[in-house]
């Protein structure tokens, strides 16, 4: 190689894209840990850099739930429930896992866990028995998947050394974060006391709703998700699960003979005691196909008042440190960098939650308060103040 290629090479190497480790948790499997189809649980690590090495952003995959045992047979055959196919690396680049200071400011060097899913009830499902449908075994295990993950990250990865703890998902993955935030930040501030432990769910705060046009259908002959089912649907995927003590306990201690309320990010909000920034929008794509059934936009208008309302009151209201970036932008997931609200792209607005959790009368609640539908909510164009390079 000719020595002036050299500089060219170099500037090369911060487009390669990191790649993910996989961590098989074989151990854990023999203890019942595994995925829907009995294989082990797994997650991705990237290390942290420079002065992230101490600091941890931990993501809980998403993507939808199993509400049926036919939907649950039908997940255990794919990377939702089942780990026979997990390449061992995977590439991490882009949104909470940007490498770019510019893009990712407060995160971009900090420890990268990707937790996958595949236990179809947002890390929570607890049921010793053995399910047979169709002469296939299934699972529900996914509360003893996620403590495997923080046994393992605390004991064989430095978890337990961190200053810094950002506990976060998008979808179902965000519905875990709010449904897990306090077990992860108990579980290290066990360990050190001093650490600073907060969540960043993502498009999860879904509302336990039930369209009046649709029936509680049985679940046992449903193939998915049917719109407009979503009250019934996931509270079929609490009981079956037994998932009562994969999610909050303090929640559970004020729900008792309806505990299955606790699996509702609207109501399991109110007894989060984790500083929560919740990234959502109120017209969420999802929600409004899935959660709101038959509507239209006068509908979506009512969805997105009812997700403000509750969101502020009970995440907000009951927790003086928690705050969000709430837009009127119809997506779910994502969408980071895209969106300004106040004058700041939620990366900025992130950035100064986090550093002001510590001082009084910091800036917490960024709402874009659009009316549906608002096409300009999604570009930063639509209200930009000056021109981001
Ligand atoms: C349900 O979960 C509870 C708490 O984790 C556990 O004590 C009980 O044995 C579980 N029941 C079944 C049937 O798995
Ligand atoms: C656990 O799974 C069994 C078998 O599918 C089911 O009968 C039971 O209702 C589930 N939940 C609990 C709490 O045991
Ligand atoms: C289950 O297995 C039995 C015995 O092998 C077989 O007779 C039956 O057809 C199978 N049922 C299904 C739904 O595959
Ligand atoms: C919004 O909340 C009101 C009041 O609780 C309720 O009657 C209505 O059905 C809700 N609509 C949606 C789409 O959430």
């Amino acid at each position: 190689m000719s020595f002036s290629s050299l500089p060219w090479l170099l500037a090369l190497v911060p487009c390669v894209a990191q790649e993910a480790i996989k961590v098989e948790l074989t151990e854990a499997a023999a203890k019942g840990a595994v995925c829907l189809d009995g294989s082990p649980a797994a997650y991705y690590l990237l290390k942290g850099t420079g002065d992230g090495i101490n600091k941890w952003y931990v993501h809980h995959e998403g993507g939808g739930w199993c509400e049926s045992l036919d939907d649950c047979l039908g997940r255990s055959k794919t990377d939702l429930g089942s780990s026979a196919r997990y390449p061992e690396k995977i590439p991490l680049n882009g949104g909470y896992f940007s490498k770019d200071p510019q893009d990712n400011p407060l995160m971009y060097n900090w420890n990268n866990v990707f937790m996958k899913y595949c236990d179809g009830a947002s890390f929570s499902g607890n049921n010793d028995t053995v399910t047979k449908y169709q002469n296939t075994s299934l699972f529900f295990r996914g509360k003893r998947i996620r403590e495997a993950i923080v046994k393992d990250l605390m004991e064989q990865h430095g978890l337990n050394q961190a200053t810094d703890l950002m506990v976060s998902g998008c979808s179902a993955g965000g519905l875990a974060t709010y449904l897990h935030a306090d077990q992860w930040c108990e579980a290290l501030q066990a360990a050190n006391p001093s650490a600073k432990c907060a969540a960043l769910p993502d498009s999860g705060f879904f509302l336990d709703y039930q369209d009046p046009e649709v029936p509680c259908t049985p679940p046992s002959l449903l193939g998915t998700t049917i719109n407009g089912d979503y009250h019934c649907g996931l509270k079929w995927t609490f009981h079956i699960q037994n998932a009562t003590a994969g999610i909050d306990s303090k929640c559970v201690a004020k729900h008792t003979n309806e505990e299955w309320k606790c699996m509702f990010a609207e109501h399991a909000a109110e007894h989060i005691q984790t500083p929560v920034f919740a990234m959502q929008s109120v017209y969420d794509s999802w929600q409004v196909g899935h959660v709101e059934g038959t509507g239209g936009s006068t509908k979506t208008q009512m969805l997105g008042k009812n997700i403000t309302e509750r969101l502020v009151k009970n995440l907000l209201g009951k927790n003086p440190k928690s705050g969000a970036f709430l837009d009127g932008c119809y997506h779910h997931c994502g969408a980071w960098n895209l969106i300004r609200i106040d004058g700041d792209l939620v990366s900025t607005a992130i950035q100064k939650w986090y550093d002001g959790l510590s001082t009084e009368g910091n800036k917490r609640l960024w709402n874009q308060d659009r009316p549906f539908p608002c096409k300009d909510c999604c570009s930063p164009g639509a209200e930009v103040t000056e021109i981001i390079l």
